[in-house]
């Protein structure tokens, strides 16, 4: 077997340094072992990091009987059913249901919900003193996939407001963890837990009750309550229910703190941002798209995915891994290398004008069959609220320090929240609540 070099400090020790320099830490490990490293960490084990873009391209190519998804809590905290834990044919049958309603040409219906919320959130935003921005726009990717995805409204919404955040913030948590063997009651964190996924469930049978007439419903659970499977049968409650909990637990705090670092990148390129506001107030969409793409890639906030190998061994370029081995992509590091994007420290959303990305370099949304089912969303989410606050605020530049990393179990963050200070530009009637019972949002 040839395995790429790497420390040979204990397991525990290679954890605290992983965790504590998330970024720092991986780069160190490059330029002491090359572009691929291995490690021996708490929860994946052994494992191979890589960073080369042929072996990445290899890796999302090869077959789910060869390498797979990686062990993780997920199923117990997101659901059997859910995407993340379902396994071979298994996830190849559930993906298939789920693409269609996320297809980029249906995203069109949903920006004017994602419009409102970015409308309703700037009329509470401060004006001229420095606020995080992150608060603000987890509420609108929250409220947006409560309307587009659970296609939820009134006491519905509001109760899943409430709820979902402190569940899912709960379960990332107790992803981590082993599960007790014994019962230790309602008020430990699982019993805690499995309280909360008892109301969620609550939720969603009412919401799949009144889903009775789907005609004109645009919703992604509207659609996949049609949905069927190749042998005719339906999506069964408890599966609807994982996989809206998934998309939630997916795509709420991903999207909103990609969000906070674009305001955090743009307050420091004071030349980009007057570009992006010329082109907002021209009508024009082209270096707005080309910015998303460049934060994601300078500022990726899942800094790894991982698939575990299953067959016998994995040839994977240089490098034979052995069964049970975890094959992580470090993200962090093909953004930035200078060989794949030249000058990559530098934020230059140019390097995407007129061009798209190639899928095995630019890859904040991982790869192959398990690719981020929501990337088209998400990229309609961030060009909506991005247009509206450039269109509706002005956004002050800074020559402050950059914002570090931050971890916040599902996603990285700037560690100051993506700190603002706008100005307003134009005045926007407030949307009425009409989607909740009680009107009232935080
Ligand atoms: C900027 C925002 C987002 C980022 C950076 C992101 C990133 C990712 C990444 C890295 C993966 C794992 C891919 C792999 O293993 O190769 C993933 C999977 C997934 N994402 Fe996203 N995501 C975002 C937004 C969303 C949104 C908005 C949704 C849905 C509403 C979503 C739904 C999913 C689902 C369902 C999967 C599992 C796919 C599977 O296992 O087949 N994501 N995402």
């Amino acid at each position: 077997m040839t395995l790429p070099p790497g420390p040979s400090t204990p397991r525990f020790v290679q954890g605290a340094y992983a965790l504590t320099m998330p970024f720092r830490g991986m780069r160190r490990m490059r330029e002491r072992y090359g572009d691929a490293f291995t490690i021996d960490v708490p929860i994946f084990g052994r494992g191979v990091v890589i960073s080369d873009p042929a072996e990445i391209k290899q890796l999302f190519t090869t077959g789910t009987d060869v390498v797979d998804n990686l062990d993780a809590n997920l199923g117990r905290v997101l659901g059997r059913g859910s995407l993340f834990a379902l396994r071979g044919e298994a996830h190849r049958r559930g993906r298939k249901l789920l693409v269609p309603p996320f297809h980029g040409r249906r995203l069109a219906t949903y920006e004017r919900i994602v419009e409102e919320e970015t409308v309703r959130e700037l009329a509470s935003w401060p004006r001229g003193r420095p606020f995080p921005v992150l608060p603000s726009t987890m509420r609108i990717t929250l409220n947006a996939i409560l309307r587009a995805v659970f296609g939820a409204e009134g006491a519905e919404f509001d109760e899943l407001r409430e709820l979902l955040p402190r569940f899912v913030g709960l379960g990332s948590r107790l992803a981590v963890l082993p599960v007790p063997r014994a019962d230790l009651g309602r008020w430990s964190p699982w019993g805690r837990f499995l309280a909360m996924r008892r109301e969620y469930d609550a939720v969603i049978d009412r919401l799949v009750g009144k889903a009775g007439d789907l005609d004109g419903r645009e919703d992604v659970l509207a659609m996949m309550l049609q949905s069927r499977y190749e042998d005719g049968s339906p999506m069964s409650r408890g599966e609807v229910a994982d996989q809206l909990l998934t998309l939630l637990a997916a795509g709420h705090e991903t999207t909103a703190t990609t969000l906070a670092w674009a305001v955090e990148r743009l307050r420091r390129h004071p030349g980009v941002l007057r570009a992006l506001v010329d082109e907002v107030d021209a009508g024009g969409r082209e270096l707005r798209e080309a910015t998303v793409l460049e934060v994601q890639r300078s500022r990726p906030v899942i800094d790894m995915v991982g698939r575990q190998v299953r067959a016998e061994r994995l040839e994977l370029g240089r490098w034979t891994v052995p069964k049970g081995y975890a094959v992580l992509v470090s993200i962090g590091l093909i953004h930035d290398d200078d060989r794949v994007f030249p000058d990559a420290r530098a934020f230059d959303p140019s390097r995407f004008l007129g061009a798209r990305p190639d899928l095995y370099h630019w890859i904040p949304f991982g790869g192959g069959t398990r690719r981020c089912l929501g990337a088209a969303f998400a990229n309609m989410e961030m060009n909506v609220v991005l247009r509206t606050v450039l269109r509706d605020v002005t956004l002050t530049p800074t020559t402050e320090r950059d914002e570090r990393w931050h971890s916040r179990g599902i996603a990285y963050a700037p560690a100051k929240g993506g700190l603002a200070v706008v100005h307003r530009r134009r005045a926007r009637a407030v949307p009425p609540a009409a989607a909740t019972a009680t009107g009232a949002r935080p």
